[in-house]
């Protein structure tokens, strides 16, 4: 049982004034691009390299928000106390300060270490029957029939909630279940008998240590376990559903790369991070100013939105070297795409796992795994991004 004492709240910010008029440097090179055309979201990296060599800091009129886009400057914004989550919802990352801090010392011990190895063995089964229902196809689309089913499947089993409720999930997450965390009825509902049989008798899943858990030496009330259950089934599934998706198209697309890994599945983790800093799935985190904040050196005023731009960050050449080839030797990734300070994805290692699981799965049922023939991937997207097809030959 996880005992907690909760320090008294902090103080709330204070009301939050019009924007101010900042004085930007005006440059010689004509407007910045903004972020919301077509074009953008089918490629955002030509605007994102504009950006990051020209516009340090840029106001995207029509989005309403102020762009950030080099490494060292993005970080340091994620990481600011005075810029919170946008857009307002109720999941754990849209709370701040003490609540924050307390409701996260719950989830963050099961998503780590032994405790998360033993809880992600669900998604080693899952990713195996999954790729072996694929491997007697003639052709496969694997977002359809891989990505988008384990995450969720995985996370579902680290509750320890049915695996029937995959599919119920899936629908939930696409309603927003992503913002909305506590407070979804048909999720509430559902939890209720789950939450009673644990509170009388726990087993070792994520649901029991979160009914076990005590804050002031009161244990969690359903609604703020079925909050916390919502942040996680919301925030896990679509983000390494997209991640792995641009995962398994990196490695599609440079056959030498996949060979390299077949052979030396040591490699695999190295090839994960490498790809979600190519591709990060979430290339643009908003945040709001809740009190004045200096981002990337320029004085912003409260309320002020600003638009964190990890995909921008994540191909700095300044940090990284020729930072658009997907390379799985790259020394040192980073890990910019889980976001950084505070609110940093606390669900980073089962996420690695799941898609490490995923990869030995497809590599053992499926030895001749490739394009099918004339297929490109598109991944689309701005706030969150990756391929919604990729269709393959299985042999
Ligand atoms: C490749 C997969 C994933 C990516 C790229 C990802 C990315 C992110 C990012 C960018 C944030 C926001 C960080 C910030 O605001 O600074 C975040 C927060 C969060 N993620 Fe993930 N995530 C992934 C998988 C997961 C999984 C598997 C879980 C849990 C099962 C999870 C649970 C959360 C939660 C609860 C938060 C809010 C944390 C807080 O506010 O303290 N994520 N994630």
């Amino acid at each position: 049982m996880r005992c907690l004492s909760v320090p008294p709240e902090d103080p709330p910010p204070a009301a939050t004034p019009a924007v101010a008029r900042v004085e930007v440097p005006v440059t010689p090179l004509g407007p910045a691009p903004g972020l919301l055309s077509p074009a953008v979201a089918r490629d955002p990296y030509p605007a994102f390299r504009v950006l990051r060599e020209s516009f340090p800091l840029a106001r995207d009129e029509f989005l309403g928000a102020w762009l950030v886009s080099r490494y060292g400057d993005v970080c340091e914004a994620l990481a600011r106390d005075e810029l919170v989550a946008l857009p307002p919802g109720r999941t754990l990352a849209h709370m701040e300060g003490a609540t924050h801090r307390a409701h996260r010392a719950l989830v963050e011990p099961a998503l780590r270490g032994r405790a998360v190895a033993a809880l992600a063995a669900g998604a080693s089964r899952t990713a195996h029957v999954l790729a072996r229902r694929i491997a007697a196809r003639p052709e496969t689309d694997l977002v359809a029939e891989f990505c988008r089913w384990l995450p969720t499947a995985a996370v579902v089993a680290a509750l320890g909630l049915p695996h029937e409720d995959t599919a119920r999930v899936q629908r939930w997450c696409r309603d927003g279940l992503g913002h909305l965390g506590g407070g979804h009825h048909e999720l509430d509902a559902r939890l209720r008998p789950h939450l009673a049989r644990r509170r009388s008798r726990p087993g070792d899943d994520l649901l029991s240590v979160l009914c076990a858990a005590e804050v002031d030496g009161r244990p969690l009330a359903d609604g703020t376990v079925a909050g916390l259950v919502g942040s996680l089934l919301g925030a896990g599934g679509e983000a390494t559903a997209l991640a792995l998706a641009s995962f398994l198209a990196n490695l599609l697309d440079d056959p030498a790369q996949l060979a390299l890994v077949r052979e030396r599945p040591e490699l695999i983790p190295a090839a994960w991070a490498e790809s979600l800093r190519r591709d990060p799935p979430a290339p643009v985190v908003l945040r709001r100013a809740v009190r004045p904040v200096v981002v990337a050196g320029t004085a912003l005023p409260a309320g002020a939105v600003v638009a964190c731009l990890v995909g921008a960050a994540n191909r700095d050449p300044a940090r990284f070297a020729d930072p658009d080839r997907y390379d799985i030797r790259r020394a040192d990734p980073g890990r910019l795409a889980f976001g950084a300070g505070r609110h940093a994805c606390p669900g980073a290692e089962l996420a690695a796992r799941t898609a490490g699981y995923g990869l030995h799965a497809l590599l053992d049922a499926l030895p001749g795994l490739r394009w099918a023939p004339g297929f490109r991937p598109d991944p689309r997207g701005l706030l969150t991004r990756g391929p919604r097809t990729l269709l393959v030959r299985p042999r």
